[in-house]
């Protein structure tokens, strides 16, 4: 067992590169905010307490940045005036801590647990001090790590701080920093901002560290898991990423995709073994399939259950709620809303079930509408075991047709239809004998009169 885990979550910045009138960490990687990411990781690495720094705009707003399910708590830094600033904003959390503080970004949401679990391991083992370093494709921008001969870390550079000679260095700062939380509080304290931003730089603890003897470590990570998100395009770029795990963990579990890269998923899809997904299928969040189900091509689903040996698609939309039973069938066109497809059900084409029940065996014919919306009001449809709904029928709910019953095609049923009788309501059909004859004569006579006239 490590120490006690304080995590704090830099998020004060003002993301104004996104353009967007919703707070930059709050944009959505896999179907969930990035902070969110940030956040789960920290409770998911031991976090007994997580804070997460936001700027003053949010001061009103800021219950609604944390995700319900996720235990942290929210700290304004006033104004914007550095990284050590936007961590002394949560002092008072430092102070009363006893173990490690470890800081996150908000906005960089591919991080690995395992790699934050070396940091801890770090910490754990003896280092004072731990900072998360990379090699940059590309340093630009980024703080370099000075390191002495023997490797050891001794100091950070911004880059608008550096000379050449510290720039042409590659293992750069990406932010993430673990400290023992009993030297933070004065470290601190010393920061000035004497540099090219007139910042209070969290990076000058390392240089205060090393002049007081104390431990300063280096943990590396591969660059992509430290992209951090600033324009649309960084999100394009991260969704990429995170798309890439997410497929990759999906085939490991045990399940196909045909065309992975035409496959997203949320961060919360459970996939059973031996599914097999065909191309561009889009699970938004709260979707669990069990094993055995076959989702063909063009299928959206979200909030949705799938139980084993279904098959859903080509062109199924499955919206909150829906649960489709073991060996279930869900065909083309057919949308599903707020609905169970007990065991062995047939829904197969160009349908709309909503607020229904359908039972098990029972049949669904092409067309089938479940009317359950007037306009104010939703209400349910009961469809019993083993019931055979004829094409293009439309159900008048609230209704309910019994066990085993019938509904003759194109009827719209309003009343409900008892166990194992046929309900018909539509137009007797009556036949006029030689109608076609007479017909193709009257407008063949009008449309020589008319030629005629002009
Ligand atoms: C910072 C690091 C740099 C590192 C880079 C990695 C410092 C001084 N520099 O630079 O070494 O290579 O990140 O991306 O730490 N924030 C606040 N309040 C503030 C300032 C920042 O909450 O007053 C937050 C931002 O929202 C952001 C993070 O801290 O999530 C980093 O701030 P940013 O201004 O982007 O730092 P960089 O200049 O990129
Ligand atoms: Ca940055």
């Amino acid at each position: 067992m490590g120490a006690d885990l304080l995590t704090i979550t830099l998020a004060a910045g003002m993301g104004t590169r996104m353009r967007s009138f919703i707070p930059k960490v709050l944009h959505p990687i896999g179907g969930r905010s990035m902070l969110a990411h940030v956040l789960s990781l920290a409770v998911e690495l031991g976090g007994t307490k997580n804070i997460v720094v936001l700027g003053p705009e949010l001061e009103e707003t800021q219950e609604t940045v944390v995700p319900a399910q996720i235990c942290a708590q929210t700290v304004i830094q006033t104004q914007r005036l550095g990284t050590a600033h936007a961590v002394l904003s949560a002092i008072d959390h430092i102070s009363s801590h006893d173990g490690n503080v470890l800081i996150l970004y908000g906005d960089t949401p591919l991080l690995t647990i395992e790699t934050l679990r070396k940091l801890t391991a770090s910490l754990d083992d003896g280092a004072d001090i731990v900072v998360l370093g990379f090699d940059a494709a590309d340093p630009t921008g980024y703080g370099r790590l000075l390191q002495d001969t023997d490797g050891s870390l001794l100091a950070i550079r911004e880059h608008k701080d550096a000379d050449e000679r510290e720039r042409a260095v590659n293992l750069c700062n990406s932010g993430v920093f673990g400290f023992k939380a009993d030297k933070l509080p004065d470290l601190l304290s010393r920061i000035k901002n004497d540099n090219a931003n007139g910042e209070y730089y969290l990076t000058d603890t390392v240089e205060l560290a090393k002049a007081d003897g104390l431990e300063v470590a280096i943990v590396t990570c591969r660059e992509l898991e430290v992209l951090g998100v600033n324009s649309r395009q960084q999100l394009a770029s991260a969704e990429k990423i995170y798309q890439c795990r997410k497929r990759s963990e999906v085939m490991e579990g045990g399940a196909t995709l045909l065309d992975p890269d035409s496959v997203y998923f949320s961060y919360d899809t459970k996939i059973g073994k031996d599914v097999l997904i065909e191309p561009n299928v889009f699970f938004g969040p709260g979707v669990t399939v069990a094993d055995n189900v076959h989702i063909k091509a063009f299928c959206h689903l979200e909030q949705t259950q799938i139980g084993k040996g279904a098959a859903i698609g080509p062109y199924a939309r499955l919206r909150p709620a829906a649960v489709i039973g073991e060996n279930a069938k869900v065909g083309n066109f057919v949308e599903i809303k707020k609905s169970t497809i007990e065991e062995g059900a047939k829904v197969s084409h160009l349908t709309y079930i909503g607020d229904a029940r359908i039972g098990k065996n029972a049949n669904i014919g092409a067309g089938t509408i479940t009317c359950n919306y007037d306009g104010f009001n939703k209400h349910f449809t009961d469809i019993g075991e083993g019931a055979f709904i004829g094409s293009n029928s439309a159900l008048v709910a609230p209704v309910k047709i019994g066990d085993g019953a019938f509904v003759g095609s194109g009827s719209v049923v309003t009343r409900n239809v008892d166990k194992n009788s046929l309900a018909v309501s539509r137009a007797k059909q009556r036949q006029i004998d030689d109608w076609g004859i007479k017909f193709r004569r009257m407008n063949k006579s009008t449309k020589v009169k008319k030629q005629e006239s002009s």
